[in-house]
């Protein structure tokens, strides 16, 4: 998964491609590049690692030409090396690629057989040779591609150049996103709206098999079938300003600290806190006749379902199946009649997911997703939108949207509580007065930042760390280790406090921090006497936990972290705070590249 871009301008366009591959970044960065198409030349600058070195190069050699295409990479074939980076040159045709051609290996063999040579260990290098064959037997631009993308298995969007073309990208995408953005004079390709939002708010989304012949004077697009076919054009009201740090070291501090004021708008739309009830949008279907919730989700986002699953079957007695969406489809789940098909993404263009939520849809399975980026595939695609207002969220480490998919959690839950008759009115008082705490009590817990960076130099130091929590802080654990693990690089596990003496506790000795989450409330005890057993083996404990529980069980612990009290329902939005600063004070204690941390990508476009 990768981010691209193309334009048709009507003047130099590399520092343009440059500026909307920095909003690109999102979906990799082991490499950028940059080719233009100048006075019947391809002109190219590509370089491994961050955009920056892209930039670099660019500003010490000048990239001429008023039409062009770029790329920011994650690697999938073929190491993060200059030589794979795109642009890909092949005879007169220089193309990018977002995506996976799965039957890459066959066409490739059949090239080699040819007597073709390939420059790179990419799959994108054969979809360029396929349509440079087609061009070197006389075919048009457009027939070339016609004639290449039947033969393309797998997930892709395309921008192709050509060198005898300078007034032409074509586009395609099939199982990747890609959008048309109309200018004055000029006209766009690029993975999202995001990248483009500088240049126009006109977009056109292109739907599953188009593809698209972009001129400055106008784009036909196609469908897979080859039919002309229109796009509607949306504006799409995206600022054009990147989003900058503030005055915080990272974007994932800043976001940490974003929490109150995004959670607070999140709810905002959810809670009519005048006549304490809870509501979602408008709906074409009826929750009441609900009978199964299926929930499927990534990473930090399946730790939301996993929360959703205690709420939703403590409140409204509907039973919850949470699945990562790499998995679903391929155990064959069974989705009844009355299933609510659940998807939760911040990006909404997550492929597992994506192909999840399409799975469900094809079932006859009524979907709702809480997402965040309004305008992607998953947000165009539910049947219910349930937004969150995190804004845009630029740390690969999720924080602000796993916050704001809980609060959107908390309303679904106690909405479909309410529809299924279990949530008396004064319950659902209670429920919205709680909810409405949590942006402050997250302040209370921001302003334990300092103590919890003290502590980070311990933890730093650490080979492996445990994380522990009962209840719906369990996943709110494997939320912290996740966290931890892919900004510090520590290893780092969750567990079901109660599993520990089932096997994990033969890794504890004193050389294993263990973070135990537990809140004062009905499974306080029960997590207490876990860590308890913890200690007794000379594991090092770091207690989260309000007054009461720190009081009761602070004692002999590494260290502890105050919260305030809290309901148990909204716990696990307020204990993210420590969770979340703890794996990022190590992180900057050990110097890695907080936002940006090393194999990931912030956008996981491919399966
Ligand atoms: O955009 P999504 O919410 O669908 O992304 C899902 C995961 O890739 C994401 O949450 C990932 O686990 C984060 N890097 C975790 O911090």
């Amino acid at each position: 998964m990768c981010g691209i871009i193309g334009i048709l301008g009507t003047d130099d366009v590399a520092e343009r491609l440059v500026e909307g591959l920095r909003r690109l970044e999102y979906r990799g960065y082991d490499s950028a590049g940059v080719a233009t198409v100048h006075d019947g030349r391809i002109e190219r600058q590509r370089a491994e690692g961050k955009l920056n070195n892209l930039a670099r190069k660019l500003g010490q050699e000048h990239l001429p030409g008023h039409s062009g295409i770029a790329h920011t990479r994650w690697a999938t074939h073929g190491a993060p090396t200059e030589d794979n980076a795109h642009p890909h040159i092949i005879g007169d045709v220089v193309l990018v690629h977002n995506g996976i051609i799965e039957n890459f290996k066959p066409l490739r063999d059949e090239l080699l057989a040819e007597g073709r040579t390939f420059n790179s260990q990419t799959d994108t290098e054969v979809v360029g040779h396929l349509v440079a064959r087609e061009v070197e037997r006389g075919a048009s631009p457009e027939a070339a591609v016609k004639a290449v993308l039947p033969r393309l298995h797998g997930a892709f969007a395309l921008a192709i150049m050509f060198k005898s073309d300078p007034d032409l990208i074509i586009g395609a995408r099939l199982g990747a996103p890609l959008v048309v953005g109309y200018g004055e004079g000029e006209n766009y390709l690029g993975s999202d709206a995001i990248a483009l939002a500088p240049l126009t708010q006109r977009i056109a989304y292109l739907d599953e098999g188009d593809w698209a012949m972009v001129r400055r004077a106008g784009v036909q697009i196609f469908d897979k079938d080859n039919n002309p076919v229109e796009r509607p054009i949306t504006l799409s009201g995206i600022t054009g300003a990147l989003i900058d740090k503030g005055n915080h070291r990272h974007f994932m501090q800043k976001e940490i600290y974003e929490q109150p004021v995004v959670v607070a708008q999140t709810l905002s739309s959810y809670l009519r806190t005048l006549e304490a009830r809870v509501a979602l949008p408008d709906m074409e279907f009826d929750l009441g006749s609900v009978e199964r919730v299926a929930i499927v989700a990534c990473g930090t986002a399946s730790y939301v379902g996993a929360i959703g699953k205690y709420w939703i079957e403590q409140l409204a007695r509907v039973p919850v199946e949470v699945d990562v969406a790499s998995e679903f489809r391929y155990r064959e789940p069974v989705l009844g009649p009355n299933t609510l098909g659940l998807v939760i993404s911040q990006s909404g263009e997550t492929a597992d997911t994506l192909a999840a939520l399409r799975h469900m849809k094809a079932c006859g399975v009524t979907t709702a997703g809480i997402i965040n980026v309004p305008t992607s595939s998953m947000a165009r695609e539910v049947d219910l939108l349930l937004p969150t207002h995190a804004g845009p969220e630029i740390g690969v480490a999720s924080t602000k949207a796993f916050t704001c998919q809980l609060a959107v959690m908390a309303a679904l839950s106690a909405n479909l509580a309410r529809a299924k008759g279990r949530l008396e009115a004064a319950e659902e008082a209670r429920l919205v007065r709680h909810l409405t705490e949590v942006p402050a009590a997250m302040n209370a817990a921001l302003s334990h930042d300092a103590e919890i960076e003290g502590m980070a130099h311990t933890i730093a130091g650490a080979r492996d760390v445990l994380y522990l929590g009962r209840g719906p802080d369990y996943p709110l654990a494997l939320e912290g280790a996740l966290k931890l693990k892919e900004i510090s690089y520590i290893h780092a596990e969750g567990y079901a406090a109660g599993e520990m003496k089932h096997g994990p506790i033969a890794l504890i000795d004193e050389s294993v921090p263990v973070i135990v989450i537990a809140p004062s409330g009905p499974l306080f005890e029960k997590t207490v006497s876990n860590m308890q057993e913890v200690q007794a083996r000379g594991g090092k404990v770091v207690l989260i936990s309000d007054a009461e529980g720190l009081a009761q069980a602070g004692e002999g612990a590494l260290a502890t972290i105050e919260m305030p009290k809290v309901h148990p329902l909204i716990a696990p939005l307020v204990y993210a705070v420590p969770v979340q600063l703890l794996a990022y004070h190590v992180a900057v204690a050990k110097g890695t590249d907080v936002d940006q941390p090393r194999n990931l990508a912030k956008s996981v476009t491919v399966e």
